[in-house]
């Protein structure tokens, strides 16, 4: 069985994704929606959440496990050290793959405060490829918006605008959506960075490298005998509203202790 773990809903940009491909595929989703944003916690803290929730996912019968976060991807190595008999896919390098094929020269990477600090996508977007400048922008406000169900009134069209108007002053040519929920923005997102520059988003790109590296695992793919399951550490009217809108009626809600 599949396990999908997120922080919140960002994670549903990863299930959504997945299912218009492959309608059939089971998996159970986690989201920490109690704890979330994990992006401006320290690392220690991210870390045990993140031991935690896997811990859940491997209990539930997970075999292998998409980290549908970022924040979450920083420790990626520790949780393998951990749980040595579980497949994990993380959602950086996807990323950095997908950049070095793009062949952008001025690349700009958003992500939640966590991931930004890290310094991850900086550090291995240089080693890879060169003669690229990286520039790179926390946007801690993005992931609250998207929890609370917030995308296109005019008010969050200026945060977006206010927060990327650096890259934009510094032309970048590709962006990076460095976090899961931020495609949830995306419109708004790619209207205030300008049409020319090209976005690289955590679900196209770990979906790419899966069909590369995982395919029997996307292959299990029957509607009949599907079973996908939905939990979530807290279930809010906006929790229930997001998964409606994201992947339409037919998902009970599971709350979930960790
Ligand atoms: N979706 C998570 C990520 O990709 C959000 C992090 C958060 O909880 O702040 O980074």
């Amino acid at each position: 069985m599949l396990g999908i773990f997120d922080s919140g809903v960002g994670g549903l940009t990863v299930v959504q994704y997945f299912l218009r491909r492959k309608p059939g595929l089971s998996f159970v989703y986690l989201g920490d929606t109690s704890r979330v944003p994990y992006g401006n916690k320290s690392l220690e803290t991210i870390r045990r959440y993140t031991m935690e929730g896997v811990r859940f996912l491997v209990d539930q019968g997970a075999t292998d496990i998409i980290i549908a976060c970022n924040t979450m991807s920083l420790c990626v190595e520790e949780v393998r050290c951990e749980f040595p008999t579980i497949r994990f896919f993380d959602v950086i390098e996807p990323a950095i793959e997908a950049v070095e094929r793009s062949k952008g020269k001025r690349i700009g990477v958003i992500g939640t405060r966590a991931t930004i600090q890290a310094g991850v996508y900086q550090e291995r977007i240089k080693q890879r490829m060169s003669r690229v400048d990286v520039l790179a922008q926390a946007c801690p406000l993005f992931v609250p918006l998207v929890e609370e169900g917030e995308t296109d009134r005019p008010e969050i069209k200026r945060i977006v605008r206010r927060m990327l108007h650096p890259l934009r002053q510094a032309q970048i040519d590709t962006l990076i959506l460095g976090c899961t929920h931020y495609p949830i923005l995306q419109e708004v997102i790619a209207q205030a960075i300008g049409k020319r520059v090209t976005i690289i988003d955590s679900p196209a790109a770990l979906y790419a490298m899966m069909e590369r590296t995982a395919p029997n695992l996307l292959d299990e793919d029957d509607s009949s005998t599907a079973q996908r399951r939905l939990c979530f550490t807290d279930v809010s009217t906006q929790t229930k509203a997001i998964v409606r809108r994201w992947l339409g009626h037919g998902f009970e809600l599971e709350r979930v202790n960790l």
